[in-house]
């Protein structure tokens, strides 16, 4: 039986980490499991519902309510939040201004994690997001992490929302991304960190074909390995 792995790609804000993420589960036909853009549904939730993210009743409650699954459209994963196509709503800038104090709510977490779990314990699965490979799946066969200059990240983010006609300043995006490393990487509930066995990927200077390429051949090693360790 062909032997299929769980992979993590962390790291910071607008690195590619989705890019490589997604590019990695169609090379290998596995499950890509965006755990940003769930933790932008909720956010997306709490902004519309008007809800004091200080009120743990409310966020509970709230919690109970929400029902977040995505779905292939045009070969696009897409978000949907309570049946409700948000794919778009979600990546807009009022979200990711508020979306890193919204993932710092235990709570929040705990629910999440619990989904994300299920949703890659069958492996063959590539997990995009902060804690995958310290929290979600701490047993994680290959963990990736993510990094890029800020200039470069910034103006990949600046042109993503560009094409889709969502005009921001290079400085706004810039301070966003800043501000969320910070509150993502000194929040008390599981950190963006390192993992110990994590290896690092600055993708400042190569294209995502090259960094597909050096992952794929990653991943390969990481199977080979895998499949001869002894019971
Ligand atoms: O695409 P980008 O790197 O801008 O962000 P994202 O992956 O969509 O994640 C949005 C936000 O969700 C992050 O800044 C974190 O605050 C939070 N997040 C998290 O806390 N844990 C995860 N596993 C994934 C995202």
């Amino acid at each position: 039986m062909e032997t299929k792995i769980v992979i993590a790609v962390d790291g910071y804000a607008s690195c590619g980490k989705s890019t490589l993420a997604k590019a990695l589960a169609a090379a290998l036909n596995y499950i890509y499991i965006d755990t940003g853009a769930m933790y932008r549904a909720v956010t997306l939730y709490c902004i519309e519902n008007e809800l004091d993210i200080d009120d743990k009743e409310a966020i509970d409650a709230a919690l109970q309510q929400i029902k977040i699954h995505f779905e292939k459209i045009h070969q696009k994963n897409t978000t949907f939040l309570n049946d409700r196509n948000v794919e778009e709503e979600i990546r807009k800038m009022y979200i990711n201004e508020r979306v890193s104090e919204v993932a710092a709510i235990s709570a929040v977490r705990r629910a999440m994690v619990e989904q994300q779990r299920k949703m890659g314990k069958q492996k063959g699965v590539v997990l995009d997001g902060r804690d995958i490979g310290t929290v979600v799946f701490p047993g994680a066969e290959l963990k990736l992490f993510m990094t890029a200059a800020i200039n470069v990240r910034t103006q990949r983010r600046v042109d993503e929302l560009g094409a889709k006609g969502l005009v921001v300043s290079d400085e706004e995006v810039r301070e966003n991304l800043i501000h969320r490393d910070h509150i993502d990487s000194t929040r008390a509930d599981s950190p963006l960190k390192l993992a110990d066995d994590a290896i690092v990927i600055d993708n400042s200077n190569i294209n995502p074909n090259e960094q597909l390429a050096m992952c794929l051949a990653l991943t390969t090693q990481r199977i080979s390995t895998f499949m001869n360790k002894p019971e």
